[in-house]
């Protein structure tokens, strides 16, 4: 199983939400049997760690996210992933826009797909304050941790194998 989690610059969101879901994977039986990533529709950050409030954002939970570098999302993204999971509804239209058509349906709303309320959205926290971070990690923490909780499911299930 691999999951990418798209935002605006992957500087922000998306290496939050991808710090969250490592962190939570990996204090679970399934520690090795799911990849994550993540990209950023824009350009702008290419090649940069996360935004410093995201990494200390990250940091005052426990995780360590300052390794990780920002990448533009790409087409054959759409191949390798099982999963692309947008932010925002922007990021969900241009996203949208670069996918094959044989694989929109791979692409998704991240909160709703991971169990929250139809139509929720991570707010950008760019231009925002420190309490804007700690709400995005909230927001992603918690949906991390349905994913694992659905992924275990799922795996127990036989749906995703080993
Ligand atoms: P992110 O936040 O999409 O959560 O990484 C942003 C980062 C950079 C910009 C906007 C949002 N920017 O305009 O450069």
């Amino acid at each position: 199983m691999k999951l990418l989690v798209v935002c605006l610059g992957n500087i922000c969101r998306s290496p939050m939400a991808e710090g969250a879901l490592r962190a939570r994977l990996a204090a679970s039986p399934l520690a090795g049997r799911v990849q994550v990533d993540s990209a950023g529709t824009g350009d702008w950050h290419v090649g940069q760690p996360p935004d410093p409030r995201a990494i200390a954002c990250a940091a005052g939970h426990g995780v360590d996210i300052a390794g990780l570098r920002a990448r533009q999302l790409q087409r054959a993204d759409f191949d390798s992933f099982d999963w692309v999971l947008c932010a925002d509804d922007a990021n969900l239209r241009d996203a949208a826009r670069w996918a094959p058509a044989a694989r929109r349906e791979r692409l998704a709303l991240y909160l709703p797909w991971a169990g929250g309320p139809a139509g929720q959205a991570i707010p950008d926290p760019y231009t925002g304050s420190r309490a804007d971070f700690e709400h995005v990690w909230a927001l992603v923490d918690a949906a991390a941790g349905r994913v694992v909780a659905r992924l275990l499911h799922d795996a127990d299930s036989g749906i995703i194998g080993p």
